[in-house]
């Protein structure tokens, strides 16, 4: 039988018109489709005429076509040329805990090296008994673990401390995602090593032409640190650093050094660039934070947001987001639909894990006025989420990094949703 393309380009588009218009219709009430003349469920659709692809079509899937628009994007202003660069995960299209691998934000500082796994070393030297070099094979012998974490950049929602500014929540929220890495401990190599006494700070280095290396204390590296070769049961992918990478559960992303390569053991810590010029807070007394590793408390609504407009009109709505906290889990997410006078207890769905991203849900009726969206998370430590006023009272004009203000999103009568502050 000759094969049939699955379905033409203009019934293509009539099936996504019909589709919408359907969708809208049911959940308006059953009667609407016929009295709408509707003929989308009564008639044959191509995908019921034709076959579609077979088995050896698609070796690796892919989403939809339909989904061809979730993708992660850029903001080009932020971007100063090809190499140092941020992209942003779409937050606004997704549900549940898990980011999907091709979705998690990218933030590489000279590009994505792509190293051959063959060619990979890890080297452990320093203050350690027996200075030794792994290769991947030699990792993998160690005890694995399977862990779910989120990792955010330390300056995920960083243009927004002066106001707000960018459209969306994959811009404002978008430098974070959450994937079960399989790993190691790195406690288990530096075991292997020997930490010698006075051993208490690890230098974590990467492979790629930005040298990327982080201080770590002693302590965090032998509790619950791991050295991850796979994510969401799959080789990372060379964006996220493969062939490993370091995890270090709930601290800022840039810890989390990509194609790691080198750990040295010092008895103090080596104050490189990125714990120093970057990733410090300049307070406005002139003097500045630094190692503010813990990611704090945060949420966002994910849906409705500006790039997920209300389309059904009024009634019966669903509205949706993410907390996560560096302290642990998230205890509470309260909604607010007026700027934050009222509160009300979201839905909290799915794992509830530590340092992971947790999915909550508020179901209400609209009855099509404006509203103020705010998320508020408290975490386990019963550490509350700041409103971004507060954040700024405390830590002045000059900061970039940390910010886990409350986000606001104004939804006006057609449901169109809009990037706002208000105090
Ligand atoms: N590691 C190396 N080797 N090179 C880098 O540029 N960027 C860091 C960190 N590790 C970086 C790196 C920063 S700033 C962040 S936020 C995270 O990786 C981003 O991880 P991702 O690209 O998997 O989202
Ligand atoms: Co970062």
């Amino acid at each position: 039988m000759t094969k049939v393309p699955m379905a033409r380009p203009s019934s293509r588009r009539a099936f996504l018109k019909g589709g919408l218009a359907g969708a809208a219709a049911v959940a308006a009430s059953a009667g609407a489709a016929r009295a709408g003349g509707e003929t989308v469920i009564t008639e044959v659709q191509d995908w019921a005429r034709y076959p579609g692809d077979g088995v050896d079509a698609r070796p690796y899937g892919r989403p939809s076509p339909f989904e061809a628009h979730v993708v992660r994007k850029n903001v080009p202003w932020l971007t100063s040329d090809t190499i140092s660069s941020v992209n942003f995960t779409p937050l606004h299209e997704l549900d549940g805990i898990i980011t999907p691998n091709g979705l998690c934000f990218e933030r590489h500082h000279a590009g994505i090296a792509e190293l051959d796994p063959a060619a990979y070393r890890l080297m452990v030297h320093g203050l350690v008994e027996k200075p030794l070099v792994f290769t991947l094979a030699d990792l993998k012998r160690f005890p694995r673990e399977n862990r779910i974490y989120f990792l955010e950049c330390a300056a995920n929602s960083g243009m927004e401390w002066r106001g707000a500014q960018l459209n969306g929540c994959q811009f404002t929220h978008g430098m974070v995602h959450c994937v079960m890495y399989t790993g190691v401990r790195l406690r288990h190599i530096l075991e292997e090593a020997g930490v010698r006494p006075d051993g208490k700070w690890l230098l974590a280095e990467g492979a790629d032409a930005s040298a990327m290396t982080r201080s770590i204390p002693m302590e965090k590296a032998l509790d619950d640190c791991m050295v991850a070769f796979a994510m969401n049961g799959e080789a990372l992918r060379p964006e996220q650093g493969y062939p490993a990478r370091l995890v270090v559960p709930g601290w800022e992303g840039n810890m989390w050094v990509k194609w790691l390569r080198r750990l040295e053991v010092g008895d103090q810590p080596w104050h490189h660039r990125e714990e120093t010029s970057k990733y410090t807070d300049l307070l406005a007394s002139g003097k500045a934070r630094r190692f503010t590793w813990v990611m704090d408390v945060k949420s966002v609504i994910t849906s409705p947001s500006p790039q997920a407009p209300i389309r059904h009109g009024k009634g019966r709505m669903v509205l949706t987001g993410l907390a996560w906290s560096g302290n642990g889990r998230i205890e509470r997410v309260d909604v607010s639909l007026d700027g934050g006078r009222n509160w009300k207890t979201a839905r909290i769905d799915g794992p509830s894990l530590p340092m992971a991203l947790h999915r909550f849900y508020y179901e209400f009726d609209w009855d099509g006025s404006d509203l103020y969206l705010q998320s508020r998370a408290i975490d386990e430590k019963g550490l509350v989420q700041p409103t971004k006023d507060q954040l700024r009272a405390a830590r002045g004009p000059n900061s970039i990094y940390h910010n886990n203000g409350i986000q606001t999103w104004h939804v006006d009568k057609e449901g169109v949703v809009e990037n706002v502050e208000i105090s």
